[in-house]
């Protein structure tokens, strides 16, 4: 382990009981220097115990970054165990000549999107039908980085939607498809098939399900049908027309995929218009993670304030608190983003990580978190620190009072968290209600806040297709930075194989076919499933 690490953890020892408020008070203008604005946004890390010196020694741990971006932005072949270049930075940015292997990559990824901005405007405009006339409704099958992204997206950009209805299918459990498809008319929907590899298991059944339930209303089904997919072969033998099937390469990582084909469906819903202004944010903050020096660097910052929460400070897992219910499926977007790129036991040399890998990352909107686990996070024995994502302004210009109420309670939420409550404030609130002696003592006892609990704030004016595309590119590049200082390769995901093979051996057994080679828990399992289903 490198000397910094070391002196990052002796760092952190010396600090002892430090709080976050005491750093407020000895240097009265942290709440400035410790919130970093570009292009709009602002990060502001002051609520956390990065310290002058801690920041320093960061930084130090943050030069590999360097370098490896340099590589990915050239289109080398960064993720090495698959061989491949990452350069899902090259959809949204649409003007620069990106060169893979010698070859400018940009004419190809200009002319998909253009074919993509084509069809969604026919299909908006209603000059692609349904086999009933106007297309009224979008359903896109896909899962995991076919899914996560423009699902989360189209939510969170729901007032610029004023296309067909979109709505996404991912789950191999049928009743996923079969509450999506209930209320849709087969003659006016189109189906999306998101898959790069056209092979995954729950994609391909939802397909060949939603297929059917089209084929018993349309003559012709497969013409009702779109297919996003690397594996162009693929999509053609299953009958979808060439030209509704939108390609990318295989440098556009699964759960990097959003910024292009696999948009589709969140292009149909805003507009290609809007659609470019969410990549046009994503480009923004590329320039921005290449240009800006690492101490002003949003996406840097970010991942050292991770690294030094998780790696330096030990705390298992870190919450994604978005203060705007149309970021509900952000958490569940990063997680994938998060956990699949830097969930990972060995370092891109094949050695075992001799640091933790990273976190688990989960959350929920406020303020309905604080009506669930906050209880957990202000008194509970472990830290978790908090990623609070803010608003300025809402969309509801009537209802910018209920805006106001949801700031204050953000705000709130991070001062409580690092001021906390001590013994005698919560002994001077039991007196005040008439308590006494030993009572007075026991109820006060319930009512401390710990405090000293870290939390950073993303604030941005509002949530427009431009800024989502900020906040989704900053996250990736903190994904990318995590990786970097810590050796991970973050393009591949191994961990996912074994589960997908298992569960193609299983099948069998639940057929109470022969299938060698299972676990007498695994067998004792199936043979109830079997016994159950009979009954
Ligand atoms: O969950 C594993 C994974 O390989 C993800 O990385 C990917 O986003 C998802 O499956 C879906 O894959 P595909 O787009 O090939 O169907």
């Amino acid at each position: 382990m490198s000397d910094i690490w070391t002196r990052l953890r002796d760092h952190r020892k010396s600090q002892g009981d430090l709080r976050i408020e005491t750093l407020f008070r000895d240097d009265g203008t942290r709440a400035e220097t410790c919130a970093t604005h570009a292009d709009g946004l602002v990060l502001d890390w002051s609520k956390t115990l990065i310290d002058e010196g801690a920041l320093r020694l960061l930084l130090e741990l943050a030069a590999p970054v360097h370098a490896r971006r340099d590589a990915m932005f050239a289109g080398q072949r960064i993720n090495e165990t698959e061989d491949r270049a990452v350069l899902h930075t090259a959809l949204r940015n649409l003007g620069d000549s990106v060169v893979v292997d010698g070859h400018d990559v940009m004419p190809e990824v200009r002319r998909t999107h253009q074919r993509m901005a084509d069809f969604a405007e026919d299909l908006r405009a209603g000059r692609f039908t349904g086999q009933g006339g106007r297309i009224t409704d979008v359903v896109n099958i896909g899962i995991g980085g076919s899914d996560l992204g423009p699902a989360m997206a189209a939510r969170a950009l729901s007032p610029y939607h004023d296309g067909p209805r979109v709505h996404f299918v991912s789950n191999v459990d049928g009743a996923d498809i079969a509450d999506t498809l209930r209320d849709l008319n087969p003659e006016t929907t189109l189906v999306i098939v998101a898959s790069k590899t056209f092979t995954t298991i729950e994609t391909m059944t939802n397909a060949q399900t939603a297929r059917d339930w089209m084929a018993r209303k349309v003559a012709n089904p497969a013409a009702q049908f779109a297919a996003l997919s690397s594996a162009q072969d693929k999509t053609g033998a299953w009958g979808i027309d060439a030209s509704r099937v939108f390609g990318f390469e295989d440098w556009v990582g699964g759960r990097y995929s959003m910024w292009g084909p696999i948009g589709l469906s969140l292009m149909i819903a805003i507009g290609p218009g809007n659609f470019d202004r969410f990549l046009a944010g994503g480009a923004a903050m590329d320039r921005h993670f290449r240009d800006a020096p690492l101490h002003k660097n949003l996406p840097v910052l970010l991942a050292l304030v991770g690294i030094w929460h998780h790696q330096i400070c030990g705390y298992a897992t870190r919450a994604v608190l978005p203060y705007d219910n149309r970021l509900a499926r952000l958490p569940a977007y990063l997680q994938q983003l998060e956990m699949e790129s830097n969930g990972k036991g060995v370092a891109m040399d094949g050695q075992s990580l001799t640091l933790p890998s990273g976190p688990v990352v989960w959350g929920e909107p406020g303020t309905n978190g604080q009506h669930a686990f906050y209880q957990l996070i202000h008194q509970g024995t472990a830290v978790v620190p908090c990623e609070f994502i803010l608003a300025a302004r809402g969309h509801e210009p009537d209802l910018a009072h209920q805006h106001l109420l949801l700031v204050a309670n953000c705000l709130a939420q991070s001062e409580a968290l690092m001021r906390g409550r001590s013994l005698d404030e919560a002994r001077a609130l039991m007196q005040a209600k008439g308590l006494t002696g030993t009572e007075l003592e026991r109820q006060a006892r319930h009512r401390v806040f710990p405090g000293n609990r870290p939390s950073t704030t993303l604030l941005i004016t509002q949530l427009t297709p431009y800024t989502l595309g900020q906040i989704v590119a900053l996250y990736e590049h903190r994904v990318f930075a995590e990786g970097a200082i810590l050796g991970i390769n973050s393009f591949d995901q191994w961990g996912v194989e074994l589960g997908k093979e298992l569960a193609l051996k299983v099948a069998p057994l639940l057929e109470g076919k022969p299938a060698p080679g299972h676990d007498p828990s695994t067998l004792h399992l199936a043979h109830l499933v079997r016994e159950l289903r009979r009954a």
